[in-house]
Parts: C-alpha cells; sequence; structure tokens
C-alpha cells in the first residue's frame, strides 16, 4: 500500500503511543484501544496470538477479537499483525470472514508481517500435551501445568527459537518451499508428541502443505514486510497506536514466571515485535482493571477465594473471553501494578471496571508484601518460586453504594470512587486519565484533572 492512500486524522497528535495490560490481561486493553484508534491511523500488534482476546463494544455490538488489532472496527485504519506476533492462519481467516460476515470492512486495512511466525495444529496438540503431562506429574513432583490457553502459543515460540522447526508467514505463500520444511518438520514432531504420551494422528506433510498454502493464498493480499510498511508510514507523518495483547506480568522476562505467555508482552516487547524503535514511542497507556483477575497457575497473593471473590466475578463478569475459564479474582495489588508501570514505562494509567467495586462497605489495596519469614517488602518480585507464601499488607479504603454505569465525567463519580483513585495515583505516582464503567464506547470518561486531590 503506498502511504499516500491514507490520511493523517486531523486530531492526531504527534506522538506515537501504546497501550498495554498492567496485570495479568483481561483488563478491557481492547476497549480502550478502540477509543484511542480515532486518534491514531496505524494499530500495530507486536506480541501474542489467539491467546489474546479483546472484547470491543460498539453500541450494542459486541466484538471479540483475537488476533486482529481493534482498529478494524474503526474506519481509514491501517492495521498491522506485526512479526513478534504467531499467527494461527486458520483462526486468523475465521475472524476475517466473521467480521466481514457483519459489515465491517476487512481489506488492504489489514497488514501481517511475512515474518511473523506460523501457529500449525501440532503447536496446539503439543501444548495440550505438555499441560496434561505436567497435570499427571504434578502430584509427584509438584511442577504443576501453567495453565494455558491451549492455543499453541508455547510450542510456536519455541519453534521461532530453534529457527529449523519454525514456520513464518512468508512461508506460506510459496507452496514448494512450505513443503519442504513440513518435510523435515513432522517427522520430528511426532516423535516429539509420542514422547509427551500424546495420542499421534499422523503428520502428513503433503496435507499439511496443502492445507496451509491454501490459507496462505487467502491470507497473500494482505501479508507484506511490515517493517517497512510502519516506517514509511511513520515517515508520511503518521500516527501509530501499539496495542498490546496479554499483559505486562504474563511477560517472559518480567512476569511471574513460569507462568507466564512466551512473548515480551510488556512495551519492552515493541521493538522487537514490530521492528520500531522504543524511543519512538512518545506515550504510554497502562491499563488498569480496578481489582485484579488471573486465568490459569501462578502467584496471586490478593487472590480471593470467598464471597468476596465470587461476588467480584459474578459483577465483572469474569469469564475468559477465548477459554470461557472463570477468571481467579482479588483486591487491587498495587505492589504489582507500580512494577508494571516502572517496567512498561507507563505515563498514565487508564482504570477500567470501576463499577464493579460498587456496593461494597470496603475495599481493599495492596500496598506491601509480607513474606513467609516475616519480613515485608514493597517490591513485585517476577518468579513463582520466590513470591510462595507471600500474603498482601492491605490499605482499606471506604466503599460506596452507588451504580457507577451512568458516570459520564469524574466529578459524576462518588466521593469515595474519586478517593480510591486518587489512592492509586497517589501510590502509583502516575496519573489515572481514562476511567471506564462499563463496556459501551460511551462508558468510557477521560479526566485531566488528578484524583489525587480528592483524596
Ligand atoms: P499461553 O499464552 O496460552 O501459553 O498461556 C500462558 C498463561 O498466560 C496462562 O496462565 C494463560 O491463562 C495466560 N494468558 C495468556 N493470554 C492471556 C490473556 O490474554 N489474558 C489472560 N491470561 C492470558
Amino acid at each position: 500500500m503506498s502511504p499516500s492512500t491514507h490520511h493523517r486524522s486531523s486530531s492526531s497528535p504527534a506522538v506515537h503511543a501504546a497501550v498495554v495490560g498492567l496485570q495479568w490481561g483481561d483488563e478491557g486493553k481492547g476497549k480502550i484501544v478502540d477509543l484511542l484508534t480515532s486518534r491514531y491511523d496505524c494499530i500495530v500488534r507486536y506480541n501474542g496470538g489467539a491467546n489474546a482476546g479483546h472484547t470491543v463494544q460498539v453500541g450494542t455490538e459486541r466484538y471479540a477479537l483475537h488476533l486482529i488489532p481493534s482498529g478494524i472496527l474503526g474506519s481509514g485504519k491501517i492495521n498491522i499483525v506485526g512479526n513478534g506476533v504467531v499467527v494461527d492462519p486458520e483462526k486468523l481467516l475465521d475472524e476475517v470472514d466473521g467480521l466481514r460476515k457483519r459489515g465491517v470492512h476487512v481489506g488492504d486495512n489489514l497488514r501481517i508481517s511475512d515474518r511473523a511466525h506460523v501457529v500449525m495444529p501440532y503447536h496446539k496438540e503439543q501444548d495440550a500435551a505438555l499441560e496434561e503431562l505436567l497435570e499427571k506429574k504434578s502430584g509427584k513432583s509438584g511442577a504443576g501445568q501453567i495453565g494455558t490457553t491451549r492455543r499453541g502459543i508455547g510450542p510456536a515460540y519455541s519453534d521461532k527459537v530453534r529457527r529449523s522447526t519454525a514456520l513464518r508467514m512468508g512461508d506460506l505463500l510459496d507452496h514448494a518451499l512450505l513443503l519442504r520444511k513440513l518435510e523435515t518438520i513432522c517427522g520430528l514432531r511426532m516423535a516429539e508428541l509420542e514422547a509427551l504420551g500424546a495420542s499421534v494422528t499422523p503428520l502428513i506433510p503433503e496435507q499439511l502443505a496443502a492445507r496451509f498454502a491454501a490459507a496462505g493464498e487467502r491470507l497473500r493480499p494482505h501479508i507484506t514486510d511490515t517493517v517497512y510498511l510502519v516506517h514509511d508510514e511513520i515517515n508520511a507523518g503518521r500516527s501509530v497506536l501499539f496495542e498490546g495483547a496479554n499483559a505486562c506480568l504474563l511477560d517472559i522476562d518480567h512476569g511471574t514466571f513460569p507462568y507466564v505467555t512466551s512473548s515480551n508482552c510488556s512495551t519492552l516487547g515493541i521493538p522487537a515485535g514490530s521492528g520500531v524503535p522504543g524511543r519512538m514511542i512518545g506515550k504510554v497507556y497502562g491499563i488498569m482493571k480496578a481489582y485484579s483477575t488471573r486465568v490459569g497457575g501462578g502467584p496471586f497473593v490478593t487472590e480471593l477465594l470467598d464471597e468476596t471473590g465470587n461476588r467480584i466475578r459474578a459483577r465483572g463478569r469474569e469469564y475468559g473471553t477465548t477459554t470461557g475459564r472463570p477468571r481467579r479474582c482479588g483486591w487491587l495489588d498495587l505492589v504489582a501494578v507500580k512494577y508494571s508501570v516502572m517496567v512498561c514505562g507507563a505515563d498514565a494509567i487508564a482504570c477500567t471496571l470501576l463499577d464493579v467495586l460498587s456496593g461494597f462497605d470496603e475495599l481493599k489495596i495492596c500496598v506491601g508484601y509480607r513474606r513467609p519469614d516475616g519480613s515485608v517488602t514493597d517490591r513485585f518480585v517476577p518468579d513463582a518460586e520466590r513470591m510462595n507464601g507471600f500474603t498482601p499488607i492491605y490499605e482499606t479504603l471506604p466503599g460506596w453504594e452507588r451504580e457507577l454505569t451512568a458516570c459520564t465525567d469524574r466529578d459524576d463519580l462518588p466521593r469515595e470512587a474519586q478517593a480510591y483513585l486518587g489512592f492509586v495515583e497517589n501510590f502509583v505516582g502516575i496519573p489515572v486519565e481514562l476511567v471506564s464503567v462499563g463496556p459501551e464506547r460511551s462508558q468510557t470518561f477521560e479526566s485531566s484533572q488528578r484524583f489525587a486531590a480528592a483524596h
């Protein structure tokens, strides 16, 4: 696509920005990206795959996006699936078809990196087989499952790092090359699946090559060198919004290892996953749910295994977009959020799902951890083993009764809700610039004043 076919939105800021989750995912990033999209020309995904699920509500329509950037729902945006993403081509095509059926334009507004790695069916089998093996062994060795989404994410990134068994989107465009690579991969992969105890259906290179070359043909108009594309756009004066998938505490290097996903889902993944140097990003929005959730295994210091947790789950409809699994719920952990703000270089917070907290007499916010030996720390420990046995140190704040879903600005919020956000600002040290009290576009508002003043 020639850069001249798109015009810079008149309201575009000069800076490029990023949106990133500050907790364990499901913070409502899709909603915030959707809201910010109108100010940017290109929306870029740089990590993860179909493990992510962004729910965006436009009017009465609810869209669940997994691989395609949320900007697809806006008009005149270029949506880029960067080289750092792992793409399940068939899932991507399902998503394209589903959007088209609902009247959403998907054409040259969707661009996919020819260097993004491919998630193949055997990756999903490996993912499930390894999880099942770990589950069986967990009784004996204590090695639990990760609780993955079983979308083949870990095995696909493993192949990327191993190199010789990897497939990239560009390979799908050359049937002969694809077949040659699959001839090497299939035998090896069957042996590996067998070693994991999986019931192996034979992997036939010719069949897989035909199936994925067909998917490649359908995706051909979208597959390109997205690194040059995004730089061409930037050089032509257009602005870019980087849309993080998953979240900082699931980052392979900086999250609660090993209970993390397999990519750099903090903003630190942007340069490698898109080809754009980090210094070109002028603003980072950190998305923070007003409480905490996580799916799958791993440390969760503020987890509530009681009625309060159930109430948050029910009010927040905390069930996975991708897997439907009930999410673990707990109080807001500001030690974790402050750590993510530091790692991601966040400039502002968008607080989502504040409405879920209505009706509690009091609300707790975690401001420190007590270690099993009784000592305390205000530092996050991105390592599951070393976080074992940590308990939360809470500040207790007054709750509020009133439902917030009709609030349209900061002054509409009950005094206690303003104080809650003020506490966040004071503790974390950056402003809460966006607040969301419901799924619709109209239920997210900006606040130019600091909440800290209300506290
Ligand atoms: P994987 O990404 O499927 O390998 O899963 C690894 C861990 O990350 C599991 O605990 C998943 O539940 C979690 N995870 C991955 N993607 C998301 C997400 O978008 N939201 C919440 N959790 C996620």
